[in-house]
């Protein structure tokens, strides 16, 4: 544990644990610390790939979202060869349904990306049952899904156990202990960790160990099934409508997102939430209003001033930022491996690293 050669990774989620594996298989020793692996974001997203459907406008976080994209393919078919399990990847598509007659409410930020506008009849020929003030809709079908609650977080988890991560759970990280400019160990709940390099991914909580801009954004969000009685399912990509999420997983379980509160780390549903969440989502697709509900659930995105992301180096010289992924930590996790893999191991700056350096606060 104390190895001088270890890098330690403060955080369970999947930003942590894919840097975990990246590191790992170029030969690293590398422990995972979490507090508990149920609360990451990471299974409380609805796992959607939409760089494009979240319309990110032309810019340096573009050029990240789009090379993340670009790499799940090969990423999640890494993970599922090392554990022989499912990520749950799906090229589905993501549709982005209109209420306003020119469709600017759901129009690409760039036209540069393929993105193609489907009229009032073409928009119901690809998905039927769509709400009759959908006007018509964008289509994006490079944007893509993974079932990040019931598969990434586990296979993930899974593959940096035998790929021999040492993972510790129940460890609670109370103080960054330092020296001049340098991390001499952590103090947590199970007494003084040290390592020779740390990875600060702690998402949403990352602002209560560092003097870092990063704060809870809460979501809520359900679950519905499609009843048995359909013969095929109803939906077959996501739609991203004005407020909401509608995300089809292939057996019939469908995510519906979500809400962005700015009130802290305060658990629970509420009934305001649902209703919100419900109300967007029967709109947009009515059918839902019979479907069962299978589950209601709430997390904290890490949500930045700026809302981009903190990567790269840190004021102490020992410690590297991986963390303030906000509303795209599922989207970002392969491509923040790569780089901050590259960063420590290799000391290889990205060019794009610049633009997520802690010090633009
Ligand atoms: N990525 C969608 C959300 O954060 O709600």
């Amino acid at each position: 544990m104390n190895s001088e050669s270890e890098i330690i990774i403060l955080g369970g989620g999947i930003i942590g644990l894919s840097l975990a594996v990246e590191l790992k298989l170029r030969g690293a020793d590398v422990t995972v610390l979490s507090r508990n692996f149920q609360e990451a974001a990471t299974r409380v997203a609805a796992g959607m790939i939409a760089p494009q459907a979240e319309r990110i406008p032309p810019s340096p976080m573009l050029d990240l979202c789009l090379r993340s994209r670009d790499l799940y393919p090969e990423w999640t078919r890494k993970l599922e060869s090392i554990t022989g399990r499912e990520t749950g990847y799906w090229q589905c598509g993501i549709l982005a349904p209109a209420y306003e007659a020119n469709g600017l409410d759901t129009a690409p930020c760039t036209s540069n990306l393929p993105a193609r506008w489907l009229d009032y009849q073409a928009i119901r020929e690809l998905q039927p049952g769509l709400g009759a003030d959908v006007v018509g809709g964008w289509w994006y079908p490079y944007d893509a899904q993974v079932d990040n609650r019931r598969c990434l977080a586990k296979t993930s988890i899974m593959a940096a156990q035998e790929l021999g991560v040492n993972l510790l759970e129940g460890v609670e990280v109370t103080e960054i202990l330092q020296e001049k400019a340098q991390i001499t160990g952590l103090q947590t709940n199970q007494g003084i960790i040290r390592g020779s390099h740390y990875i600060l991914a702690t998402g949403a909580w990352s602002g209560q160990l560092l003097s870092l801009p990063v704060s809870p954004k809460k979501g809520q969000m359900l679950s519905v099934k499609v009843p048995d009685s359909y013969q095929e399912l109803p939906l077959r990509q996501v739609l991203y409508g004005v407020d909401t999420y509608i995300v089809p997983r292939r057996d019939g379980l469908i995510i519906i997102g979500a809400t962005s509160e700015n009130v802290g780390f305060t658990p629970e549903i509420t009934p305001a939430g649902i209703q919100q969440l419900l109300a967007n989502a029967i709109r947009l697709l009515p059918m839902l209003k019979d479907f069962p509900i299978e589950e209601f659930w709430w997390g904290y995105r890490p949500a930045t001033p700026d809302e981009l992301p903190i990567l790269g180096t840190s004021p102490l010289e020992n410690l590297t930022l991986a963390t303030g992924h906000y509303r795209n930590g599922i989207l970002l996790a392969p491509i923040t491996a790569k780089l901050i893999a590259d960063l420590v191991l290799a000391q290889e700056a990205d060019p794009l690293l610049a633009y997520f350096h802690w010090e633009r606060f």
